[in-house]
């Protein structure tokens, strides 16, 4: 069947939403995040594609600095508040929905404590593509859990998986 452009990032579900957070100017946001890619092993690099328009990315670009972290599917009522909040309308996001952080070690940015793995990112260049902006950020620092040795225990690694939006962020079935 021809998939509408518009259902073309369903194709790619279940996905694994980490959470991006910022903080400038005494503002702290975050928001759950799926489009996001390893650009670069040597040196470590991420991007993800943001919504020019949305609080977290504007403020991790005025910071220069983002964490992204992957979260338990315990923290999934919390993550699907970062979905539906707006940044602009708190100062502190992240303590409005009850995830707790610390200063990041290497950047300026707010690491979630909970997080079963944490990346501390130095924005490198953000590019227009299409609707988004892809901001490109150096990994800093990177941590987990002990549920990861050199790939995740999947006995032990409960990740939320995404599978889209009903009234709240659903859950891929059995998980
Ligand atoms: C699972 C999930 C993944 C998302 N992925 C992205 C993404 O990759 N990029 C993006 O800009 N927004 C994404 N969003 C939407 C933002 O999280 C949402 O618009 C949020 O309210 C932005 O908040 P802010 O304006 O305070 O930053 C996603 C939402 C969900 C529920």
């Amino acid at each position: 069947m021809k998939v509408d452009p518009s259902l073309i990032h369903r194709l790619f579900y279940p996905q694994v939403p980490l959470v991006m957070a910022a903080r400038h100017g005494g503002r702290v946001s975050a928001m759950p995040v799926v489009s996001y890619l390893v650009a670069s092993e040597n040196p470590p690099m991420v991007g993800v594609a943001c919504a020019p328009k949305g609080f977290t990315c504007r403020l991790a670009l005025k910071a220069g600095s983002f964490s992204l972290s992957v979260l338990d599917r315990s923290r999934r009522d919390a993550v699907s508040r970062l979905a539906t909040t707006s940044g602009a309308e708190v100062e502190d996001k992240l303590s409005e929905v009850g995830l707790k952080y610390e200063a990041g070690k290497r950047v300026n940015a707010p690491v979630l404590r909970d997080a079963l793995a944490t990346l501390e990112c130095t924005l490198k260049s953000s590019k227009r593509a299409g609707d988004h902006l892809l901001l490109l950020g150096s990994v800093e620092s990177a941590s987990a859990s002990d549920a990861f040795t050199d790939r995740w225990d999947y006995a032990r690694y409960r990740p939320i998986l995404y599978t889209g939006w009903t009234e709240g962020l659903t859950l891929f079935p059995g998980s």
